[in-house]
């Protein structure tokens, strides 16, 4: 069996107390990692002055887990700066928020390059690699470089963009060439695969061959969807613990006989946090029977808040609330509760349990983990029902949900409406359906799969070196 390196900018190692809430990729890794003997390798989350060029190394379980710092240079460049300033927006369709800089853009490479160069002094032949996210692209390209022809994976957890909007970005075609050294490539959804196949084929003239696989200077590279599923064993039977934490313990006491929608999402644009807030003040305008007898709580954990567009999004979010609650609110009714701590994911899945409604309306999204985890939180006797984004990749397997465009309040809001409405006998037949499906697409599907693909040494490269 050979080993699994995973290479990602986060990296979640297991927290010793047992009750931190582990992170998305933590868990999705969780199984694969038991298979396989592993090293994950990635950011330590830490800046220093002169960090180190070999990382530290961490032992947990069947994991060792290898940790680079950064400088703060480094951290601005490539993090703060490319990764999320320019390369976010642009893969979001935000083309107006995307702001490049070539100092950023060199800073994201360097960082890609010591990362490889680490990590190639700890990788053996018959490693699968397997590296997540777009603060790497460039990582397999890197590893190439030096020599590296093990079965390389990317993961891209968030949308690929339609290659008219992911050329507008400078560096764009330089990642995309990149692209060409990794053996398989998954997205979330059959949507991104086209577009970044076809990015690949335009740009370059490369060939297809089949549905998924294009040729480039040689190289064949598999590009295919994947779409992330959840633990869903594991989310339910912390949903089904008896809420015992203070927040759930409260929010039941203020709610009373009210009805609870919810929206849980980091505070980032691409959630649509204030367009949903709008969305709910249109249908309390629409529906004023429906004042006092519903709140909506929404969940924004603060996020990368040393970009200044993150700022600028929290303070809309604020006064749009504001400005909200003050219009439409009582005394003793507040239509919006808003926070933006984090909470453990215990605490989650009894709220998502609670909420007649799960408001997930992202202006785009790779996948969104929370319309996953909402459905698998609801009570199958009297499930509450899941608004969704039609631009989440969510939407492409939950087609039960009522699929809205999030940038349309009215519909949002009559979607609302609809979900408050709608009886017991077709809310059981809409989870039950999405239940299926994110039970056969969980998060072991999506792991093993990918794994086995990228094992697969059928139509193997044989010249691995880009030439
Ligand atoms: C998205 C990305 C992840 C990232 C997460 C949190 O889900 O796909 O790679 O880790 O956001 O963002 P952060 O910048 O805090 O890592």
């Amino acid at each position: 069996m050979p080993r699994l390196v995973v290479v990602s900018n986060r990296v979640a190692i297991p927290d010793p107390t047992g009750k931190g809430s582990a992170g998305g990729l933590a868990v999705a890794l969780k199984e694969a990692f038991q298979a396989y003997r592993g090293l994950w390798f990635g950011w330590s989350g830490r800046v220093s002055a002169h960090p180190s060029l070999e990382p530290k190394l961490v032992d947990k379980g069947n994991v060792h887990y290898a940790l680079m710092d950064l400088t703060p240079i480094d951290r601005q460049e490539y993090y703060n700066g490319f990764a999320n300033r320019a390369l976010w927006p642009n893969m979001h369709y935000r083309l107006g928020l995307s702001e490049f800089s070539r100092a950023d853009y060199a800073g994201y490479l360097r960082v890609n390059r010591s990362f490889a160069n680490a990590l190639a002094r700890m990788t053996r032949p018959d490693d699968l690699i397997w590296v997540h996210d777009y603060h790497l692209i460039p990582l397999a390209a890197e590893l190439r470089a030096l020599g590296l022809t093990n079965r390389i994976g990317y993961f891209h957890h968030i949308p690929w963009p339609a290659p008219e909007v992911f050329g507008t970005l400078p560096g764009s075609r330089e990642l995309l060439r990149s692209i060409a050294d990794y053996d398989l490539v998954g997205v979330q959804t059959d949507r991104d695969a086209d577009n970044l196949r076809r990015g690949i084929v335009q740009e370059f003239g490369a060939t297809q061959q089949g549905t998924d696989v294009v040729v480039l200077d040689g190289r064949r590279t598999r590009i295919k969807g994947f779409p992330i599923g959840i633990d869903v064993k594991g989310f339910q039977q912390v949903a089904r613990r008896s809420p015992a934490h203070r927040v759930v313990a409260q929010t039941v006491a203020s709610l009373g006989p009210r009805r609870l929608i919810i929206g849980v999402d980091r505070l980032d644009y691409s959630k649509g946090i204030p367009e949903r807030m709008e969305a709910f003040e249109r249908f309390l305008i629409s529906n004023p029977d429906q004042r006092g007898n519903v709140t909506f709580l929404q969940i924004a954990p603060t996020s990368r808040s040393e970009v200044p567009e993150y700022a600028s999004l929290s303070r809309t979010a604020s006064e749009t609330l504001g400005r909200i609650n003050g219009a439409l609110g009582e005394p003793g009714w507040v239509p919006i509760q808003y926070v933006t701590s984090a909470y453990p994911r215990s605490v989650l899945a009894s709220l998502y349990k609670i909420a007649r409604v799960g408001l997930v309306t992202p202006m785009r999204d790779g996948m969104n983990l929370v319309a996953k985890e909402y459905v698998a939180a609801q009570d199958p006797e009297d499930p509450g029902v899941l608004i969704l984004s039609k631009f989440a990749g969510a939407a492409q397997q939950l087609t039960d949900a009522f699929i809205v465009n999030p940038n349309d309040k009215f519909e949002v809001a009559e979607a609302i409406r609809d979900a408050l409405h709608m009886d017991r006998e077709e809310r059981i037949a809409r989870w039950k359906r999405m239940m299926k499906i994110i039970e056969d697409y969980d998060v072991s599907w999506w792991a093993d799969s990918f794994l086995k693909e990228l094992g697969d040494r059928k139509g193997t490269n044989k010249a691995r070196r880009r030439v």
